[in-house]
């Protein structure tokens, strides 16, 4: 890593890294939080800005610009050196380095400090690309600095972003003179955040100059509050679901940590805090009381030397098994998986399990000194999903692990399997069983309520493949075949709340694959399910209901109420409505073919077989009575269609015609049938 051409120096920033290990080695003990190194995920050095003021005043007295107005400040980036250090580049409208006056065929530059400056006219207005800092945590109110060129905004910018999403911006004045701009960060004081350099335009001023950026106590000029593009929409753009969670910005996958306290439940999701693809997982945290109305936090945990961090879970530890607690306040645990090697950070390690712990319902964590506390034993283990298990008195944690084997060929064969582990204490885990069958990522396994005998566990894995039978505390034995959960196209890696007050096993899915064109974020969860099992005649079956607190966004009454109606009346009845979040329950024959279009999306009856088919995939309805009911809950790029009572769900994510937002049913032998339909309305869980 070639040493950065930033203040401080760079002898400074190797201490910081000894810093970072100190911590993070201490942590058990100290109670250190952990601090995220953003700045590794690209395997770049930690933050110039973690140095206290101290030392960056002294490396403000080496660049030559210390004086008495800016001793208090901190002096970020001035752009003295040959190139940009530990900032990184895309693009070539930047150049390899800061330039050092006016570039070739550019108006003459002025305003700039020292000799060196930004200017992302390298290449001309026609060149694009980015210049981003590292991550610093934001410790003063204002960030002062100049800025010249381009007023495209959003396009020829300077732009600060936390938790990936631009939160301030400034742009230039279409002048090549450099001027002081401020941007207010109170907001964000112990935030980590990042100073992004945006060249987006190609045309007439399609270029960006910068300099000298400062953190203040005091603003240089009036702070400068751009709005940022769309930002009166966010959560209300076009194709972002309205009632189902989505992260404010970028991608998200499985459901972690599925935990709730004092009233409060927890969601935290794999994130990339960078960028609308997966990658740099790390943990976003989210809460809410009702499973409906999220509010996103800052993130939990961000990737470190052991890995990037991928799917787990979270308990409450009671009784203070791991120690970590204190009287009156037992500790949130987190058991994730370090995926070794998928960053530049923890190249060469393996995949292994770790523990972090919170003592602030999950707003900081601190890192465990002893992690990992299950070593690596197979190809990629991962996805701990613990929970206490009282007869036994020990925690549980079911395992993904792909074992090798010589394949028929001799060739190297992974397979998939469930590994079971046991813990006194959360930090020290021993092998207890494997299960008989295959089974992919994400394993979730829990006692559910609602059947009669002692074979009332749930086993599933990623795709949600599951199997009802029985666990001692250390062994899953399956008393049906492989069964399928979901028969719908985007469900997968779901994770369950298993530890509510309540009692009650709900279920979120990620709904892995949906498309959201031009969103600022990219994927969605489910709609929380209860599970419970039911005694059906072909043996016990798990049945998936919307949690109860769905109705709770009811808008206001039925639009339209329930009754039994003639195809005819209900068909004129449909024709009247405007569709896009609604809860949807309907009664129709079972002894006849009918087909209901939902915004475009088929749901089609087959009767010769009992065929349900949604979107072209279909479920055999095993329990067949005179009519077949259906739940549909629409939101704007998903449907989930609950059919025999919740025994067979669906789970599908679409793109609705925005021209369509209609509802038609089709039966070409209606003779004699009767409906039943009752619509509601969702009200946006993102509104006040
Ligand atoms: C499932 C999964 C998990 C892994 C995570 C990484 O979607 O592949 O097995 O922990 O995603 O983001």
């Amino acid at each position: 890593m070639p040493c950065p051409k930033l203040h401080p120096p760079p002898e400074k920033l190797q201490c910081f890294e000894y810093g970072f290990r100190h911590v993070e080695s201490h942590a058990g003990k100290s109670g250190l939080p952990s601090r995220p190194p953003r700045a590794l995920i690209r395997g770049m050095h930690p933050p110039a800005s973690v140095f206290r003021p101290a030392s960056v005043f002294a490396a403000a007295m080496l660049a030559g610009v210390a004086s008495r107005a800016l001793a208090a400040d901190e002096l970020f980036a001035d752009f003295e050196g040959a190139d940009y250090g530990q900032w990184v580049v895309t693009g070539n409208a930047f150049g390899t380095g800061p330039a050092k006056g006016t570039l070739a065929n550019q108006q003459s530059v002025g305003g700039f400090r020292g000799n060196g400056f930004v200017d992302s006219y390298a290449g001309g207005d026609a060149s694009t690309g980015t210049l981003t800092s590292p991550s610093f945590r934001v410790s003063k109110p204002f960030l002062n600095f100049l800025v010249g060129g381009g007023a495209h905004e959003g396009k020829t910018c300077v732009n600060v972003v936390v938790d990936g999403r631009v939160v301030r911006s400034a742009t230039g004045r279409d002048d090549e003179t450099l001027s002081m701009a401020t941007l207010d960060l109170a907001e964000f004081v112990g935030k980590d955040a990042r100073i992004r350099i945006v060249d987006d335009d190609t045309g007439g001023w399609g270029h960006v100059n910068a300099d000298h950026f400062v953190f203040s106590d005091t603003a240089a000029t009036p702070p400068v509050f751009t709005v940022i593009p769309d930002a009166s929409r966010l959560y209300d753009e076009t194709w972002r679901p309205q009632f189902h969670f989505t992260a404010r910005e970028n991608w998200l996958n499985d459901p972690n940590g599925l935990v709730a306290l004092d009233g409060e439940y927890h969601l935290f999701f794999q994130h990339n805090p960078e960028g609308r693809e997966w990658g740099n997982m790390t943990w976003g945290h989210a809460v809410s009381t009702d499973l409906f109305h999220w509010k996103q936090l800052g993130h939990a945990l961000y990737p470190d030397r052991w890995g990037t961090m991928f799917s787990g879970s979270a308990v409450i530890d009671r009784h203070n098994t791991s120690g970590f607690g204190k009287p009156g306040q037992p500790p949130m645990v987190a058991l994730y998986t370090a995926a070794g090697g998928s960053s530049e950070e923890s190249k060469g390690r393996p995949f292994t399990q770790c523990l972090a712990y919170s003592l602030d319902k999950g707003r900081t964590w601190t890192k465990y000194g002893g992690n990992p506390v299950v070593p690596n034993v197979g190809e990629g283990d991962r996805d701990p999903k613990v929970f206490w298990h009282e007869p036994t008195h020990r925690w549980v944690m079911p395992l993904y692990v792909g074992e090798n084997e010589a394949g028929a060929d001799g060739k190297k064969k992974t397979r998939n399997r469930l590994h079971i582990y046991t813990s006194p204490d959360l930090k020290t885990w021993s092998f207890a069983s494997k299960f008989a069958e295959d089974l992919y990522e994400c394993p979730g396994l829990v006692r559910l309520r609602g059947s009669r005998g002692p074979a009332d566990w749930m086993l599933w894995g990623a795709s949600g493949e599951y199997w009802v039978g029985t666990f001692d505390g250390r062994e899953f034995k399956a008393t049906t075949p492989k069964l399928r959960g979901d028969h719908g196209a985007n469900a997968y890696a779901s994770q369950a709340y298993d530890d509510l007050p309540d009692h009650r096993v709900i279920l979120v899915p990620w709904m892995n694959g949906g498309k959201y064109p031009g969103m600022p974020f990219n994927q969605q969860m489910g709609v929380p399910v209860t599970l419970e099992l039911r005694d059906t005649p072909e043996g016990p079956r798990v049945r998936k209901w919307p949690v109860k607190e769905l109705d709770g966004l009811d808008s206001g009454g039925p639009l339209l109420a329930k009754a039994s109606r003639s195809t005819t009346e209900t068909a004129s009845a449909l024709a009247g409505l405007d569709l896009e979040t609604n809860d949807i329950r309907l009664e129709l024959p079972s002894d006849r073919d009918w087909m209901i279009q939902l915004r475009g999306l088929p749901i089609e009856w087959v009767h010769n077989g009992g065929k349900l088919r949604v979107r072209g995939r279909e479920a055999v309805l095993a329990q067949k009575g005179p009519t077949v009911s259906l739940r549909l809950v629409l939101d704007r790029t998903s449907l989930e269609t609950f059919a025999n009572d919740g025994l067979v769900q669906f789970s599908d994510c679409f793109l609705p015609p925005p021209n369509n937002r209609r509802m038609k049913l089709e039966m070409p032998d209606s003779k004699g049938a009767r409906v039943s339909c009752e619509v509601r309305a969702l009200r946006s869980a993102w509104r006040p």
